[in-house]
């Protein structure tokens, strides 16, 4: 049973305003640009014009006589100290600095290190490298082509094909699909895209030659995992190494891997015996660090005359660029995409992914995402409203009757999920009520009539996230559980330190909104610390929609935890047993006598004046949670548009979306959370690509022409909400972050393909430019 809190106290339910904000909108926030330490000197990078060259030779000397520059190095440099190439999040390894040649554009070739930033870009002007062009490889369709230009020459495999993966059963999909009466086939991509988070990547390294210690501010989403790994790959000792992820603006998973430029500072400053500071430009930040999506998928649907679906085949080629760094669980090479059967019940089902290397940059992040679950749910709600276009019947009609039914869950998906808990009607009907659909129908038909472009997008789309249960999920070997240590002190105030680190989501607000609802303390007398590796318990860190799922879990169960030992203590003050006593948020009190009462206060000052015999001293408790299933959050998404003939230019009129995460912590938080997400999809759906040309340039490398939406392109996102708690979950509750970015771009490009649909038009890959369509209206001779 979840309590009502006061408002003072701030427990689960209220919309806290965020505690962190008070810094934020000051400028009294302390990123890792902020971070200034005495003696400190600046790295920076220098990258590859070319996708794909021998380097034949690299000049420093010009560079290392600039006045200021204290050290450049070279992957030769690297080599020397067996650093020139490091692990990747994915069974593969990647050159920190190049050796022998380079496999993209903007790859890391050398790190000067001079005493301002000017003089180290300067003097990475200086640096002269002799490079022989090599043919390039581009299209990840011909990249194992016999004539394809093998990328890496490191590998005993002389192929560019990096995996394959099946799961499913394909016998039994093939067989329904052959005999099925209705079969549609969609081929669409989900475009290279990046999380372009405000802040870019940086960090300051600092070693201590007295003490030996390291200690790296750094922008990262898992400091712990950094942690390690920098144990692991530099051989240093793991007690020694500090990280510090300070304020965040932004990650979106961007900021999960170990770029090549933290391993140069750290180098350079065990050299100099000085700390250095590396921050990447934003160009450096789209150019060079971890994309997302890039899937070119197929699926087929096989399904009755009556719209009712029978099976799903899948298939997909992933391009990972020229390193598999994509960051995801090791036992997943397609992460979590195998949730591809979405909100439906497919009899069966089958999905196959290869994976290949081209000449761009490695990646493969999870942006806003659990590990492809957004390429899965563009993909199916795509396939849907394909179906839907076939059998001639209505986008909602279709869903609704094929939504796993409720009194289905726990629900065990033929690829091999066990979905926790749904309502897929109630948040489909809700939405539908909100939009006033059937009016919408009428005004689509009444504008068609006219020759107006007007469509309508639905997306119900299931979500998975919270990583663990740590017997399947890890990241480099490391399971996927969360930590939260608690410290009530004497006077009734608490801290408490998490494994996760917030980038903008509000931990500090939620997670002590959650020890309010446990233990009553009000939420402005906790402090919620996360991301220095010195002070917080072991955690995987945030990404991933997992915090709230697994490490809001630990800190629930942290917070019970304490209370069990409150309760001793409460007994021992009232002369009671522990069985006489009842609990409400912030005291207990004995049964039947609700006025004969101790305070959680007056219970932490006695846990350091006044004991039982026997019991320890203090009020503190860690809780280190294994999550037993991810959380299976889901809403449906409903697009209105209309599109101008003369421009092909696309006006969001109107966007609904009802989510359900669960139990809510905090309502307003989690609608910023979804009022974000959705502007990043409507970014993603219509103007986000990067591109490449076919010398291997990449074109969409710059805020100029890989665009952000602004307010005068997003529209008024109207929310609603229904609530299908968790029951695995402690307080109910299911990940929420980045469900709005994955349900979202189905939706828009839904209802663009819908404006067209009676041109004969089923798909559009995104991003659903202007020209795109302006182009399609003109071949159909509809251009205005
Ligand atoms: O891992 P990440 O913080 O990115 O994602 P999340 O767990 O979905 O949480 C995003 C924000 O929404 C956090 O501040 C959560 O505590 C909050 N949230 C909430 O208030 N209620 C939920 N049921 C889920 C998330």
């Amino acid at each position: 049973m979840i309590h009502k809190t006061s408002s003072e106290v701030g427990g689960m339910g209220h919309s806290v305003k965020r505690k962190e904000d008070l810094r934020f909108i000051q400028g009294r926030g302390n990123y890792v640009d902020d971070v200034q330490l005495p003696n400190m000197v600046y790295g920076q990078v220098v990258r590859s014009p070319y996708a794909h060259a021998r380097i034949k030779g690299i000049n420093t000397e010009a560079a290392t006589k600039l006045k200021g520059v204290l050290a450049v190095i070279t992957g030769q440099d690297l080599e020397k100290a067996g650093l020139s190439w490091m692990p990747t999040l994915f069974h593969d390894k990647q050159m920190v600095l190049a050796t022998g040649k380079v496999l993209f554009q903007a790859q890391e070739v050398a790190f000067v290190v001079a005493e301002d930033r000017y003089t180290a870009a300067d003097a990475a002007e200086l640096i002269e490298v002799e490079y022989e062009e090599l043919p390039v490889l581009v299209d990840p369709h011909h990249a194992t082509d016999p004539d394809a230009p093998i990328i890496r020459e490191d590998r005993d495999e002389k192929s560019n094909h990096i995996f394959h993966w099946e799961v499913g059963d394909k016998q039994a999909t093939d067989k329904a699909i052959n005999d099925a009466p209705v079969k549609i086939k969609l081929s669409t991509a989900f475009q290279r895209c990046h999380p372009a988070p405000l802040e870019t990547c940086g960090c300051v390294a600092d070693f201590n030659p007295a003490t030996g210690r390291l200690t790296v501010w750094e922008t990262s989403q898992a400091p712990h995992a950094h942690r390690t790994l920098f144990a692991l790959v530099a051989g240093l000792s793991e007690n020694d190494i500090r990280i510090i992820s300070p304020d965040i603006g932004g990650g979106f998973g961007n900021k999960v891997p170990i770029y090549p430029g933290y391993v140069c500072a750290v180098v350079a400053s065990i050299t100099l015996k000085r700390p250095v500071k590396w921050i990447e430009t934003r160009s450096e930040n789209l150019q060079s660090t971890g994309f997302a999506r890039d899937y070119h998928m197929t699926a087929e649907i096989g399904a009755d005359r009556d719209g009712k679906v029978k099976a799903l085949r899948v298939g997909t080629l992933a391009d990972h660029g020229a390193f598999n760094a994509a960051a995801q669980p090791s036992k997943f090479p397609a992460g979590l995409f195998s949730i591809c059967t979405g909100s439906y019940d497919f009899q069966a089902s089958f999905c196959e992914v290869d994976g290949v290397y081209t000449n761009k940059a490695p990646g493969g992040i999870a942006y806003r995402c659990s590990f492809r679950v957004t390429e899965a749910a563009y993909l199916i709600e795509r396939a849907m409203d394909a179906l839907a276009d076939e059998l001639g019947m209505d986008a909602a009609e279709l869903r609704l009757k094929n939504f796993i039914p409720s009194d289905r869950f726990p629900y065990k998906s033929p690829l091999g999920f066990t979905y926790d808990s749904g309502d897929y009607k109630a948040a489909m009907n809700l939405a539908l009520e909100q939009a006033g659909y059937k009016d919408l129908l009428k005004e689509q038909a009444d504008k068609r009539k006219k020759g107006e472009l007007m469509g309508i997008g639905i997306s119900s789309f299931t979500e998975i996230v919270g990583a663990g249960p740590a017997h399947t999920y890890d990241i480099a070997g490391l399971k996927m559980f969360d930590s939260c240590e608690i410290r009530v002190h004497p006077t009734g105030k608490a801290t408490a330190r998490l494994g996760t680190k917030s980038q903008g989501q509000g931990h500090e607000t939620t997670f002590a909104q959650i020890i309010a609802q446990e233990l009553g303390i009000p939420v402005a007398g906790i402090t919620v610390e996360e991301g220095d590796t010195d002070t917080a318990p072991y955690g995987l860190g945030t990404y991933a929609s997992r915090s709230t799922p697994v490490a809001g879990a630990a800190t629930a169960v942290a917070a019970r935890k304490i209370r069990d030992k409150a309760k001793k203590i409460a007994a021992h003050l009232m002369e009671v047993s522990e069985e006489d006593l009842e609990w409400e948020p912030g005291k207990f009190y004995v049964k039947g006598a609700a006025d004969k009462a101790k305070t959680i206060q007056e219970i932490a000052f006695a846990a350091y004046t006044d004991l039982p015999p026997g019991l320890e001293p203090g009020l503190e408790a860690v809780d280190y949670y294994d999550p037993p299933n991810l959380t299976f959050p889901f809403g449906t998404y409903i697009c209105v548009v209309d599109i101008d003939k003369g421009t092909g230019e696309v006006k969001v009129r109107r966007f609904i979306a009802v989510d359900d995460c669960g139990n809510i912590i905090n309502p307003m938080i989690v609608e910023g959370q979804i009022h974000g997400g959705l502007t990043e999809g409507l970014g993603i759906a219509f103007m986000q690509e990067i591109g490449y040309d076919e010398s291997g340039n990449v074109q969409g490398g710059t805020f100029m022409d890989y665009l952000v939406p602004t307010a005068v392109e997003t529209p008024h996102w109207e929310t609603g909400k229904t609530c299908t708690p968790s029951p695995h979950h402690p307080l109910g509750a299911k990940g929420v972050g980045e469900s709005p970015n994955v349900g979202s771009p189905a939706a828009f490009v839904n209802a663009v393909v819908d404006a067209l649909s009676h041109l004969g038009v089923r798909n559009i890959d995104m991003p659903v430019t202007p020209w795109k369509i302006w182009r399609l209206l003109k071949e159909k001779g509809q251009a205005g």
